[in-house]
């Protein structure tokens, strides 16, 4: 079971200690933890916006669109693909960084406690919304509201971070993962959600690769990719997908306008995944 008490304060980086239903600093900062087992971790004062990262409508969606499990196959490639470094870890310290409603996560929890790998997961979104969610699905991880710019957490405390279609601040990923530490990022591919995109706009953007020439602090050490159909079966499905990407603010009215007449449609899952590790502090100061 996860434990609250790994966690620092985000004012100013002190320990953070459970007292009955809070997280406390010893400076006096006080943060509750929510009904359904969250804490909020994102002070005022780093809040760009009112309501930041996924609205409660986007994660409906989405919670809605990934219980179908059309993309279980990238919790199964996951783990296919887990470092025996990482399996050896016990327990193997995880954050999911921008972790949605917790869909992955959670199947990473259940298919690894079928294994006997023992993972201790911190899912943590920008979105209370999302948090929220993540929450109720399961009690199996911390869920914490906070950012990517600003983890509230000590450094090296990780073994892996995830960062599966989000916003990753590699500075802050570095900064938290242990020696040897590893991380992945999860993107979508040039032909992800392709048959689809072709109804929505008039023409398809050529693709670009993103940290073509590395990320600094960190060394690739795998790569690969997953590419297979799954069929959408209604229009409330299709809607669903829709409106948990980009596309639904991007797209044209009339791109949109077509998508609504549509009750089914194949569409291609092309995902991306690159596992990084840490670079020693050695090899990090020489780049
Ligand atoms: C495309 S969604 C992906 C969610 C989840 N990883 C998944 O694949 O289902 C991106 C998520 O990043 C969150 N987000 C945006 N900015 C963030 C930040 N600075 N720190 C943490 N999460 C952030 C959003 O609220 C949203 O839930
Ligand atoms: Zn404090």
């Amino acid at each position: 079971m996860p434990t609250f008490e790994q966690l620092s304060c985000p004012i100013d980086k002190q320990s953070l200690s459970l007292q009955e239903r809070s997280l406390v600093c010893p400076n006096g900062h006080s943060f509750d933890i929510a009904k359904s087992g969250y804490v909020n971790l994102l002070p005022v004062q780093n809040k760009r916006s009112k309501d930041p990262g996924d609205s409660k409508e986007m994660v409906s969606y989405r919670q809605s669109f990934l219980n179908l499990d059309h993309y279980f196959p990238i919790v199964k490639h996951m783990i296919d693909q887990w470092p025996d470094a990482l399996k050896a870890q016990s327990p193997c310290r995880v954050l999911d960084a921008g972790c949605g409603e917790g869909y992955y996560l959670h199947h990473l929890l259940n298919e690894f406690s079928q294994r006997d790998v023992l993972l201790q997961g911190i899912g943590l979104d920008i979105s209370k919304w999302a948090v929220t969610a993540a929450s109720k699905r399961t009690k199996n991880a911390t869920w914490i509201v906070g950012s990517n710019a600003g983890l509230p957490m000590p450094d090296k405390c990780l073994d892996l971070v995830l960062c599966l279609f989000g916003f990753p601040v590699f500075s802050e990923f570095y900064r938290t993962l242990s020696d040897q530490g590893y991380m992945l990022l999860v993107e979508s591919g040039e032909e992800h959600l392709l048959e689809l995109r072709e109804i929505l706009y008039p023409s398809i953007h050529a693709y670009k690769a993103t940290h073509s020439d590395g990320i600094e602090g960190f060394t690739l050490v795998a790569e690969s990719s997953l590419h297979y159909p799954f069929k959408l079966n209604s229009q409330d499905e299709i809607h669903q997908l829709l409106c948990m990407t980009p596309h639904i603010h991007k797209a044209s009215y009339e791109g949109k306008e077509a998508v609504k007449e549509l009750n089914e449609i194949s569409v291609t899952a092309h995902v991306k995944f690159r596992w990084y590790q840490k670079a020693t502090e050695e090899d990090h100061n020489a780049e």
